[in-house]
């Protein structure tokens, strides 16, 4: 296998988010076909290019910057966790929002960036890789890396390996969106927000009635840059209510 095909290989098997090719590929006739059509696609999608011009780790970038841009849910010091954050591009966001890198002269902000594969450090961030989200290994680690300082923000982009079966894959999305919920729902300051991506499907209408329980506001948003045959879709919930003690 030559390194385009590495990369190639690597690239689709590690982050089904389309992580940017380096190298311009030359021959796509020696590829699989399926290969050839993820390729293709790679270099006709104007976001792809505008990731690489604008430094960012994959095209995911411009849904939360289009998040951000229509609703400002990202501000100079608050405490984020991003959920499913590999290969970062969301973590990019979140540090230049929240200024975790302090670049400017106002409050100071904390990016936590957790995924089951490993990942790349992102300057100003704590980044957790190999660590399964679901279980509870990994939520007692974030628990203690966030020393009991709440939450602004939490994200979630995860998302399982598809299979094609689009009633399971809906489901696996479910439960990894539940898994984010019921944490965010532990760790968020009252009035927190909660960003949630899921692929459309029979559970996303119970999941948004779930949200309404513990959220103020919720809205569905299909930003831009999800691609048109995607049923992705990410709820934003606003306005944690906080959790009642019995
Ligand atoms: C669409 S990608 C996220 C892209 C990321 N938001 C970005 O902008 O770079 C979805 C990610 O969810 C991660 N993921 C899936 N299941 C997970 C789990 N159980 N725990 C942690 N991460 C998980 C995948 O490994 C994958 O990196």
């Amino acid at each position: 296998m030559n390194n385009l095909c590495k990369n190639v290989s690597r690239a689709r098997n590690v982050h089904t988010c389309c992580t940017l090719l380096k190298e311009t590929p030359q021959n796509l006739k020696s590829k699989k076909h399926s290969s050839q059509q993820w390729l293709a696609r790679q270099l006709r999608d104007p976001y792809v290019e505008k990731a690489r011009q604008e430094k960012y780790r994959c095209r995911s970038a411009f849904k939360l910057l289009e998040i951000q841009e229509r609703f400002k849910i990202l501000q100079p010091g608050q405490v984020v966790v991003d959920c499913g954050a590999a290969p970062g591009s969301w973590t990019q966001v979140a540090v230049n929002t929240t200024n975790a890198l302090s670049k400017e002269d106002c409050s100071v902000g904390k990016v936590y960036a957790i995924d089951k594969l490993p990942f790349y450090p992102v300057e100003g961030a704590v980044v957790m890789g190999n660590m399964d989200f679901t279980s509870a290994r990994t939520q007692d680690e974030l628990r203690k890396a966030l020393q009991d300082v709440k939450v602004d923000v939490v994200l979630s982009d995860m998302a399982p390996n598809a299979t094609g079966v689009k009633e399971m894959d809906h489901e696996n999305i479910i439960l990894l969106a539940y898994a984010a919920m019921k944490f965010a729902l532990q760790v968020s300051k009252p009035d927190g927000t909660f960003i949630v991506k899921v692929w459309d499907g029979g559970k996303s209408m119970q999941l948004e009635q779930d949200l309404l329980r513990f959220y103020n506001k919720i809205k569905v948003v299909r930003p831009d840059a999800t691609r048109d045959e995607s049923t992705e879709k990410f709820f934003l919930a606003r306005g944690f209510k906080g959790l009642k003690s019995s």
